[in-house]
Order: C-alpha cells, then sequence, then structure tokens
C-alpha cells in the first residue's frame, strides 16, 4: 500500500511516498527559509503563497524520487491542522484533488499526532505505554501513549513553545531564522554553566513555561552587553533541555513506562537528544529519538500516519476541512 502525504502546515512544502505506513520510498521538504529569513519568523501570507508556488513540483519529485505515478498510489493524506490556515488549505486542497481525480481515499493528519508517530516510523516495533515529549516551534506537550492511536496530554506548556524560545533567543543574540539550529551549533563553542539563568517551573507538575527564561536571556544580555555569546546559548540551552528532560522522567514514573520517545523539531537538538538518552540509560528505560530529519516537520510522518488511520477508521470524507487550532485527539 502506497501513501502519498503532503505537509503544508507552516513554512516546509514537503511531500512523501511510504509504504505499509513503514518503509519510506521518498521525502521531500522544500524549506522556505529564504522567503521568511529577512523577517525574522515565518510570515503566513508569504508562507500560504510559496506553498502554492511548490506543491506541483515538490509532489512531482517525491512521485519521482519514489519511481511511481499517480495511478500507482493507493492513499493520499495531508496535514489538516493545527497550522496556519492558508497554508494548511493548500496541502488540503491539493490531497484532496488528487483523490478526486485518481479516484483514491484522502486522510486527514493531525501535525502533532504525525510528529508523535514519526518514531514508530524510525522503530515499527515501538510498544505502548508511551511517554513521549513532543516538542515543536508551536508546542510543547508530554503525551501518555496507553494504546496505538490514543493519546493523554499530561503537561503542556503556559506561554511560548521550546522552539519558540530557541527562536526568540536566537533573534536577541542575533543569530537568524531559524533559531533552533543555530542555538544548538553555537551551544558547542559555550559553557553551560556559566550563567545560571531559571528552570522555569521546574518540580511544579508536568506544565512549562519559557517566556520567562526568555525575558532572563534579554536582561541578561541587557546588563552584561559583552558576555560571551557561545556561553549564553549553552546556557539558555542547558536550562531548556534540564526542565524538557526532568519533566519526561517524571511523566515516565508516573505513567509506570519503560520506554521514552521525543518528537517535533526540538528532538532534533543534540543537547536534547544526549541528555535523554543518558537518562534512559540510567533510569534503566529505553529511549526513542527519530532520526532529526524525521524530527522536523516532513511529509514522511504524514503518510504513516495516514496508513494507521485508514487502517483504524476509514477515509476521511472530502467535504472536512482545514483546523489551524486542532488540538492531539484522545481515544
Ligand atoms: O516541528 P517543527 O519543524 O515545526 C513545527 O511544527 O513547529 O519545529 C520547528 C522548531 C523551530 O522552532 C526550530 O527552531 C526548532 O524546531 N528546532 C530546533 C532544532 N532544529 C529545529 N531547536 C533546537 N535545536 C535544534 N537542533
Ligand atoms: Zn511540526
Amino acid at each position: 500500500m502506497l501513501i502519498l502525504g503532503i505537509e503544508t502546515s507552516c513554512d516546509e512544502t514537503a511531500a512523501a511516498v511510504v509504504e505499509d505506513g513503514k518503509r519510506v520510498r521518498s521525502s521531500v521538504v522544500s524549506s522556505q527559509i529564504d522567503v521568511h529569513a529577512r523577517f525574522g519568523g515565518v510570515v503566513p501570507e508569504l508562507a500560504s503563497r510559496a506553498h502554492v508556488e511548490l506543491i506541483n513540483p515538490v509532489v512531482a519529485t517525491a512521485l519521482e524520487e519514489a519511481n511511481v505515478r499517480f495511478a500507482d498510489v493507493d492513499a493520499v493524506a495531508a496535514t489538516s491542522g493545527p497550522g496556519l490556515i492558508g497554508a494548511l488549505l493548500v496541502g488540503v486542497s491539493a490531497a484532496k484533488g488528487i483523490a478526486l481525480a485518481c479516484d483514491i481515499p484522502y486522510v486527514a493528519v493531525n501535525h502533532l499526532e504525525a510528529h508523535l508517530h514519526a518514531a514508530w516510523l524510525d522503530s515499527p516495533e515501538l510498544e505502548p505505554p508511551l511517554a513521549v515529549l513532543l516538542v515543536s516551534g508551536g508546542h510543547t506537550m508530554l503525551v501518555a501513549v496507553d494504546r496505538p492511536l490514543s493519546y493523554r496530554v499530561l503537561g503542556a506548556t503556559v506561554d511560548d513553545a521550546a522552539g519558540e524560545a530557541f527562536d526568540k533567543v536566537a533573534r536577541v543574540l542575533g543569530l537568524g531564522y531559524p533559531g533552533g539550529p543555530a542555538i544548538d551549533g553555537l551551544a558547542r563553542q559555550g559553557d553551560p554553566a556559566a550563567i545560571g539563568f531559571p528552570r522555569p517551573m521546574a518540580g511544579e507538575g508536568l506544565d512549562f513555561s519559557f517566556s520567562g527564561l526568555k525575558t532572563a536571556v534579554v536582561n541578561h544580555l541587557r546588563h552584561h552587553p559583552e558576555a560571551d555569546r557561545a556561553d549564553v546559548a549553552a546556557s539558555f540551552q542547558e536550562a531548556v533541555v534540564d526542565v524538557l528532560s526532568s519533566k519526561l522522567l517524571v511523566a515516565a514514573d508516573e505513567l509506570g513506562a519503560r520506554t521514552l520517545v521525543l518528537g517535533g523539531g526540538v528532538a532534533a537538538n543534540s543537547c536534547l537528544r544526549d541528555r535523554v538518552a543518558r537518562l534512559a540509560t540510567e533510569t534503566r528505560r529505553e529511549a526513542f529519538l527519530p532520526p532529526p530529519w524525521l524530527c522536523t516537520d516532513n511529509a514522511a510522518m504524514v503518510a504513516a500516519t495516514a496508513a494507521a488511520h485508514l487502517r483504524a477508521d476509514g477515509p476521511t470524507p472530502l467535504n472536512s476541512g482545514a483546523d489551524p487550532g486542532r488540538g492531539l485527539a484522545g481515544g
């Protein structure tokens, strides 16, 4: 069974062909970094326009790289939310058009669930219960997976997402957009213990808060304009990773879960990956860390999630829309 997946929720136009929900035959991601970089962040209207221009060539490339034609595809899936409404509509409309033209099922996919599902694509042997840390540019949450396709949100950020904090701090440090990879790189040359930034809401349940940490970085730079930028980046990253990883362990303890899973763009962060891998070993757990290309936005995770839902619930009606505020559905 071949599924064509499409992802256009934010600033990546992506398409992929996945076989039997497991084997990635192709995964094409066209980043719009050049479009948004000079604005220091994603401009929604520009994102929608760029998706319109890129969607057909990206889909064509994904089919070509998988060595298949439209006629070989058994179902088509698109991210229907959460995300930017104009951006989502481009992918959803393209997928519905393909479904109609090729007379194949359409499957609407939740972007958060797709990030979470990326771990299965990398490790099909994953068995619930799982404690999942989902950290992206728009979301930060701890999720319990008690059985396949069933999610319980245990905690979430009360203000900024972790990725948003990385992006904002990177902007303050003059590192440009997107900020996460830039901070990850610069932090390697810095001392993570140089500055004692706060660990917001540490020891206070499973919710997160990152806006105060960003303010602490701004204040530090104001009072210490000569501060070493690499030390600031490393110390900020250390504070974020401390909070994320310690709360993941608390969630795993509460669930009695032996398996830790990361998902979302921030899960590509090298410091977070190292820490979670180390903590898993120390607590005799297993850590499943999808490779970085499966953590950041891609369409392979969308096609794989669609395969599971098509089996469980069948296709999505073509009159269903896009939902920019879609949450992670329970089950
Ligand atoms: O999942 P994603 O690609 O898109 C959303 O669904 O939001 O996540 C993007 C976020 C951005 O905030 C980006 O700065 C962050 O993930 N990110 C990273 C790294 N790579 C991407 N943050 C920290 N370290 C990284 N290596
Ligand atoms: Zn994402």
